[in-house]
């Protein structure tokens, strides 16, 4: 095949881009060397076994992963960091998206729920989950008699990835620190995370969703607050695979118990 050939065969594969958001020097990236790799992260009652994630970033992500943690830093309420992410250059992710799509939800709120990244609806409207996974989202939390307007919902990514692609590591960890800085400013009880690429950004950890699910896990905050952490199955995925529902809902009524164990 000749390379418009090629070309051409991506372009028909839905293939969107062909480079990544920043250069990437793969012959001078070095691995992390003298990490240790297998760890145990969870704590409680969790029995999961993780591994550290371990990934190799080029040094111009490392600067606007480096840009992104110190502009956080200058800010201390959830309209701040809004307006600080909207004006953030440093991903090239907001190029392609229509809107950038924050964290919706209350400052207050015991629980923050976290997915992956907006959607086609979400980058359109300009808010997390409000399209189908939302709205299985919506009746999933009503079912569990918790208020949306209650909680906290948001993304790891607040850009949507072209044709939904899966993110480059990149782009996670560039963002990653809006995620934190908006968990430090929100002070959660718990936290709820959708999905195993979410679970996995959150905790730099490398588990599936289906091990993970069910365990109470832990997150600790820029100011060593512990936060009970449960992670279960991405609405998206229940969409497709609805047998999976059941153990979902049952990952809801563990976080109804705990946060009324705690109550008491
Ligand atoms: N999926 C996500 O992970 N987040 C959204 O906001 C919408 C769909």
């Amino acid at each position: 095949m000749d390379i418009k050939q090629i070309l051409d065969w991506y372009i028909l594969s839905g293939v969107e881009e062909t480079a990544g958001e920043v250069p990437f020097a793969k012959f001078e990236a070095t691995p992390l060397e003298g990490k240790k790799l297998p760890i145990l992260k969870n704590v409680q009652e969790s029995s999961v076994m993780t591994r550290q994630a371990s990934t190799v970033l080029s040094q111009a992500t490392q600067d606007a992963c480096k840009d992104a943690r110190e502009r956080c830093q200058t800010v201390n309420s959830l309209s701040e960091l809004k307006e600080l992410v909207e004006n953030f250059d440093g991903c090239a992710l907001k190029l392609t998206a229509s809107h950038t799509v924050f964290g919706d939800g209350a400052e207050d709120a015991r629980i923050v729920f976290i997915g992956e990244a907006p959607g086609a609806d979400e980058d359109r409207i300009g808010k997390p989950f409000v399209g189908r996974s939302g709205q299985l989202l919506d009746k999933m939390l009503q079912s569990a008699g918790l208020e949306r307007s209650a909680c906290y919902i948001t993304n790891i990514l607040p850009w949507r990835p072209p044709g939904n692609r899966t993110p480059t590591d990149g782009e996670v960890a560039v963002c990653l620190p809006f995620l934190k800085r908006q968990i430090d400013i929100i002070r959660p009880d718990y936290i709820f995370i959708m999905g195993g690429s979410a679970a996995n950004a959150l905790l730099d950890i490398q588990d599936s969703i289906s091990r993970m699910r069910g365990h109470w896990m832990e997150y600790t905050d820029a100011n060593g607050r512990k936060i009970p952490v449960l992670a279960s199955f991405h609405p998206a995925y229940l969409l497709r695979n609805p047998g999976q529902k059941a153990k979902s809902w049952v990952d809801f009524l563990r976080l109804k118990q705990k946060m009324s164990e705690e109550k008491e």
